[in-house]
C-alpha cells in the first residue's frame, strides 16, 4: 500500500497511530536541529518532522528532497506544541521514520500555492502544475459535482442519457465549423458538432421522449472570457411538450443546481420578452441584479434647441442612485468611457438631482428648471441621483446605453457575484437580416418554431416572425437557450427557403432530417445550458476557462502541447490534402 491516510485526514484523534502517507513536497525548513516538510496531495498538507535524533540515512535524504519531489513517509502522528487553526490537520505532525522518494522533481517555474507568482502564460504552459494548486482545482471538483447533480436530476425524470457522434456533417448554429478530413472518402469532410441540434430531435423521431447529454460541442468563433472554441452543454430535448413545460422543466433543473451547489434559493424567473430586454436594457441578456431601466426621453426633451437632441431619433438614459456626487472628472471619464469605439457614443449628457430637489445638468443653457424637474419625474430620480443620457439612432443607442448602464452597475458595486438573478428571455425574432449575406439568418437556428401566430407573416414580414424560442439568462450571461422545433417537413422546407436555401441545397443538407419527419415526428422541443459558463458562474469566476482542465488560450491555441499545428507531408498525402499560403490578414 502506497499509503494508509491522505495528507488532509489525520486529526488530533490519530495521536499515536503509525501512518504511510504519499504526496508531492510544499516545503522543506531545515532549521539545523529540526527539519520540517510539508506534504502534499489533493486532500491536504501534512506537516512532517524530523529532530536531531533522526538517522544519518534520513538527514541524506533531506539533503537530496526539493520542492515537488513525490515522496511517501511513515512516521508516528503527535500533537504539535504550536498548532496551526489555518489547516485541518494543524493540531498534529508525523514525527518521521522512514522516508522513500519516489520521484524528483525540477524546480517548477511557479510556486505551487494559493498566492502563486507564475503569471498567466506560464500557468497555462504548466497546466498540469497549475492544477496541483487548490484554487484552481477546486474549480474543476465543483465542475464534476455539477456534472453529478445535473445526471441525478435528469435521470430521475427518465431522461435518457444518450451520446451522439462527433464525427458529423455540418450542423449549423451560427458559427464556423471545424472540419475533419476524411482519409477513406477522399476530399470529403466530417463537421465537428456546433451541438447535437439534429441528433436530437432525430432521438425524438426514435421516440426517445426525454434525451440528455453533458457533451462537448465545437465552435470556430472569435473568443472570449464567455467562449471557448470547444465547450460543454447539458444538452436535452423533450417530446409533446410546449415552451411551458421546458421553461419548468429546465426551471426546475437551474433551481435545483443552486440549492444542491450554493445552498440558495435564486427566487423568482420572471419571463421578459426579447422586444422588452432590447426597449429596457438594450440587451437580449440583461443582468436584472439592478435596475437601471432605461427610459425613452425621445419625445420630451426635443424642441429647445438643444441640436444634438433634436437631430437625434432617440434619447435615452437612466438614472443611477446616490452617483449624484460624482465630480468634473469623473464624469469626464464617463465621458471618455460612452466615446470608445467600443462603445461609440457621440457624447454624454448629466442631470444630478441635488439635495434640495434642483437639478444641475450639462445642458442648464437650454433647459429651463421646469423642464429638467419633468426629467427627474419620469426617471422617478431622488436627491443624489445621477442621470446620465445618450442620443443617437436607436439600434446604436440602446447598446451603448447598455454598456453605460452595466459600467454604473460596476461602479456603483451593483454587481454582487454571490447575488444571482435568473430570468427567462422569451419571444426572439425567428430570423434576423444579415447585411452582408444579404439574406436572412435563423437567430436561433434553423429548427426553430416561429410563433404559430405569425407563421403567415413569413411570406410578407420575415423579419417580424417571433420564433418559440427562449434564453435562461442568468447575472447578464447566456446560460442557456433553446426552442420548440418544427416537426412539420413541409413548414420545415419553407424555413428552408425563406432562409434562402435552394431546394437541393436544403436536401442535400438537410434531406435526411426532412425525410426522417415524414416518418412521425412527435412535437418536440429543448434547450441546452452552457455548463462553463454555469460552472464559472457558480465558482464566482470571470472566466469559463478556469473550470476547464485544459482550455485554449483567445487565439484558440494550446499553449502546453502548442497546438494546433503543422501535420507530416505523408499525413497529408494520405488526407489528399495540400497546403497553400496563408492569406494575409486585412
Ligand atoms: P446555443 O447556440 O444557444 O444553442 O448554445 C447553448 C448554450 O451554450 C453556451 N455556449 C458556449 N459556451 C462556451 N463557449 C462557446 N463558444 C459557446 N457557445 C454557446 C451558451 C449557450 O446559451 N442546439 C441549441 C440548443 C437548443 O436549441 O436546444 C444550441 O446549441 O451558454
Amino acid at each position: 500500500m502506497y499509503r494508509t491516510f491522505t495528507c488532509g485526514e489525520l486529526r488530533i484523534a490519530h495521536v499515536g497511530q503509525e501512518p504511510v502517507l504519499a504526496g508531492w513536497v510544499q516545503t522543506i525548513r531545515n532549521l539545523g536541529a529540526m527539519t520540517f516538510i510539508d506534504i502534499r496531495d489533493r486532500y491536504g498538507i501534512t506537516q512532517l518532522v524530523a529532530d536531531e535524533n533522526t538517522t544519518i540515512e534520513l538527514k541524506d535524504k533531506f539533503e537530496k528532497l526539493g520542492r515537488e519531489f513525490v515522496i511517501q513517509v511513515k512516521g508516528i502522528v503527535r500533537e504539535r506544541s504550536s498548532k496551526n487553526s489555518k489547516i485541518p490537520t494543524g493540531e498534529i505532525e508525523i514525527d518521521i521514520k522512514e522516508l522513500t522518494i519516489l520521484n524528483k522533481a525540477a524546480v517548477p517555474p511557479f510556486t505551487i500555492q494559493d498566492d502563486t507568482d507564475g503569471g498567466d502564460e506560464l500557468r497555462m504552459k504548466f497546466r498540469y502544475l497549475d492544477l496541483r494548486r487548490e484554487t484552481v482545482r477546486k474549480n474543476l471538483e465543483l465542475r464534476a459535482k455539477m456534472a453529478h447533480v445535473v445526471r441525478n436530476y435528469l435521470d430521475d425524470l427518465h431522461f435518457i442519457e444518450t451520446e451522439t457522434p462527433v464525427l458529423i456533417k455540418s450542423t449549423p448554429e451560427g458559427a464556423r465549423d471545424f472540419v475533419v478530413p476524411s482519409r477513406m472518402n477522399p476530399n470529403q469532410f466530417y463537421a465537428l458538432p456546433q451541438s447535437p441540434q439534429i441528433f436530437k430531435q432525430l432521438l425524438m423521431v426514435a421516440g426517445f421522449d426525454r434525451y440528455y447529454q453533458i457533451v462537448k460541442c465545437f465552435r470556430d468563433e472569435d473568443l472570449r472570457a464567455d467562449r471557448q472554441p470547444e465547450f460543454t452543454q447539458i444538452d436535452c430535448e423533450m417530446s409533446f411538450v410546449q415552451q411551458e413545460d421546458v421553461l419548468n422543466m429546465f426551471e426546475g433543473l437551474t433551481r435545483h443546481m443552486f440549492k444542491e451547489i450554493k445552498g440558495i434559493d435564486p427566487g423568482e424567473f420572471p419571463r421578459m420578452t426579447y422586444a422588452d430586454a432590447m426597449e429596457n436594457y438594450g440587451n437580449d441578456k440583461p443582468d436584472i441584479r439592478f435596475d437601471l431601466k432605461f427610459k425613452d426621453l425621445t419625445t420630451v426633451v426635443k424642441g429647445k434647441d438643444f441640436k444634438v437632441f433634436d437631430d437625434a431619433e432617440y434619447i435615452g438614459g437612466i438614472c443611477v442612485p446616490g452617483c449624484g456626487e460624482y465630480s468634473r472628472k469623473q464624469l469626464d471619464e464617463l465621458t471618455e468611457f460612452v466615446k470608445r469605439p467600443q462603445v461609440g457614443a457621440k457624447g454624454l449628457i448629466y442631470a444630478k438631482v441635488n439635495e434640495d430637489g434642483s437639478v444641475k445638468s450639462s445642458v442648464d443653457k437650454f433647459y429651463a428648471p421646469e423642464d429638467l424637474s419633468k426629467w427627474t419625474q419620469i426617471f422617478d430620480a431622488k436627491p443624489g441621483d445621477l442621470i446620465l443620457m445618450l442620443s443617437g439612432e436607436k439600434d446604436r443607442t440602446l447598446p451603448a446605453l447598455s454598456i453605460l448602464r452595466l459600467e454604473m452597475g460596476r461602479l456603483a458595486g451593483l454587481m454582487d457575484k454571490e447575488v444571482f438573478r435568473p430570468l427567462w428571455v422569451i419571444d426572439f425574432p425567428l430570423l434576423e437580416w444579415n447585411e452582408e449575406a444579404s439574406r436572412f439568418h435563423a437567430m436561433h437556428h434553423p429548427f426553430t418554431a416561429p410563433k404559430p401566430e405569425d407563421i403567415a407573416l413569413l411570406d410578407t414580414a420575415p423579419g417580424t416572425v417571433r420564433a418559440n424560442a427562449y434564453d435562461l439568462v442568468i447575472n447578464g450571461v447566456e446560460i442557456g437557450g433553446g426552442s420548440v422545433r418544427i416537426f412539420d417537413s413541409e413548414l420545415q422546407a419553407k424555413m428552408f427557403k425563406t432562409l434562402g436555401f435552394s431546394k437541393q441545397d436544403a436536401e442535400n443538407q438537410f434531406g435526411f432530417l426532412m425525410e426522417a419527419f415524414k416518418y412521425g415526428a412527435p412535437p418536440h422541443a429543448g434547450i441546452a445550458f452552457g455548463f462553463d459558463r454555469l460552472a464559472s458562474m457558480f465558482a464566482g469566476l470571470d472566466s469559463i476557462r478556469d473550470v476547464i482542465a485544459f482550455p485554449k488560450n483567445n487565439s484558440g491555441r494550446d499553449v502546453m502541447n502548442d497546438s494546433p499545428a503543422e501535420i507530416a507531408q505523408a499525413q497529408l498525402d494520405e488526407l489528399c490534402l495540400s497546403l497553400v499560403a496563408p492569406k494575409q490578414k486585412n
